[in-house]
């Protein structure tokens, strides 16, 4: 079969998040977050990027929601920053933030857009960074006033929210691996603040019950499926251990704990779950979030202590990530995952691909190699809904060219071109490619 259609109600989306895309870092009130002063301290991005200016959606907001419109899309993933409506955290209302996320959630109901806000995307204020950030137990109560702010003042118009996105590399990249901010590098630090990440998630469902109540709330996880390098028994036996680790966020939702393979190799440093927290942190939400992009191949390695599995270098073709193509792993994480945790319902709420584009004499983008990933990634997410998956919408991510993070402006993950020289926009062939899947309903496999 060429044409796959997907279900009526099918929710096509594209992500971006504040960070990378808005600019304005020190405008209209705006507070700092703990990436304004990671970018600005010298060596921790490539090129010395920073997203003081990005692609300057702040104020060309309503030019991309046009954009949006034009390629057809029926929603939109965005993050709100937290220190833009609230400076220190907590306390002060910034009016003229609240008001930026406002306008940009009425331009899109105006464009028939349905707005997806997720309420944290990594940009942490820098006020509460300094009274301890994620380690510290309290944050997870400032975060669920936060959330409840933005219910109260946005959950009359935005009716699908997202706690947090991917914990698991908040906790990692900023806490344990130190290449994210706020750039510390202790293990037992990065177990503490996943700890916090997860009851802020919990304590901030509630809040949206009694502001919106007819609003849906979801977490979004980054998940990879696991392969073993070999047949092996070793092999096999690593590559489960692995595995587990893609339950450190989920299990404490789904089931009430970390995994117990965690508990066994961590529990000097893991923290335990009161029952009250227990309760809170699975709090029912409406569905889950999935990002993936690639796969995990692993070998057994008893240097690697304490999981003994060891990541060998992706045997397929890889993106400008370096990250290994693997369309059949869309299909095998969504199954895991709804086999594990048996969501009410599952989104993707980013997959896409970072290449090399080179826009020719006219400007064009012709990036066939982002639209073959993006459609036989889709093909799987496809055959996962035959085989059963309630997955519901698919956001590819992302949108727009923009700060990629560590890696700064190096990395073009968008189906949009920005040139970063005079922010034009320009729709690449895959988004011309997307609006027609979206337009039609369906892929065609063979184009
Ligand atoms: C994900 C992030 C997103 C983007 C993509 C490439 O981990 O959520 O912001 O950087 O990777």
């Amino acid at each position: 079969m060429a044409e796959l259609r997907f279900p009526d109600a099918f929710l096509w989306g594209a992500a971006t998040a504040a960070y990378q895309i808005e600019g304005a870092w020190d405008e209209d009130g705006k507070g700092p977050s703990i990436w304004d002063v990671f970018t600005h301290t010298p060596g921790k991005i490539e090129g010395g990027d920073t997203g003081d200016v990005a692609c300057d959606h702040y104020h060309r907001y309503r030019e991309d929601v046009a954009l949006m419109r034009s390629l057809g899309l029926k929603a939109y993933r965005f993050s709100i920053s937290w220190p833009r409506v609230l400076p220190e955290g907590t306390g002060r209302v910034n009016e003229a933030g609240v008001d930026f996320y406002s306008r940009l959630v009425d331009e899109l109901l105006a464009a028939d857009i349905r707005p997806a806000a997720t309420l944290y995307h990594w940009d942490l204020p820098l006020a509460l960074h300094r009274r301890g950030g994620w380690p510290n137990p309290e944050t997870a109560k400032w975060f669920a006033d936060y959330a409840e702010l933005c219910f109260r003042r946005l959950g009359d118009r935005v009716k699908m929210w997202i706690t947090l996105n991917e914990p698991q590399v908040v906790a990692q990249a900023g806490h344990v691996l130190g290449i994210h901010a706020p750039g510390h590098r202790e293990l037992g630090e990065g177990l503490q603040a996943a700890h916090t990440l997860l009851r802020a998630h919990g304590m901030a469902v509630p809040r949206l019950r009694s502001a919106a109540p007819d609003a849906n709330i979801g977490i979004t996880i980054d998940l990879a499926p696991v392969t073993p390098a070999t047949d092996s028994e070793q092999d096999r036996q690593a590559a489960k251990r692995r595995s587990e680790l893609n339950g450190w966020f989920l299990d404490p939702i789904f089931r009430g704990d970390y995994p117990t393979l965690m508990r066994q190799v961590r529990g000097d440093l893991l923290p335990e779950f009161t029952d009250e927290e227990r309760r809170i942190v699975q709090a029912p939400i409406d569905f889950l979030g999935i990002n993936n992009y690639t796969r995990a191949v692993i070998r057994y390695d008893p240097r690697e202590a304490p999981l003994e599995a060891a990541d060998v270098p992706a045997p397929g073709p890889v993106t400008e990530m370096g990250w290994e193509i693997h369309p059949p792993g869309m299909r095998e994480i969504l199954g895991w995952v709804n086999d594990r945790c048996s969501p009410p319902a599952i989104y993707v709420t980013e997959n896409g691909a970072a290449f090399d584009d080179q826009p020719d004499a006219s400007g064009r983008v012709e990036d066939e190699d982002r639209r073959i990933f993006l459609r036989d990634y889709l093909a799987q997410a496809h055959q996962a809904i035959q085989e059963g998956v309630p997955l519901r919408g698919y956001f590819v991510w992302s949108l727009l060219d923009n700060f990629e993070w560590a890696l700064g402006f190096s990395k073009r993950f968008g189906i949009v071109r920005v040139d970063y020289r005079t922010q034009g926009r320009t729709i690449k062939r895959s988004g011309d490619w997307y609006r027609q899947v979206i337009a039609a309903n369906s892929l065609d496999t063979e184009q």
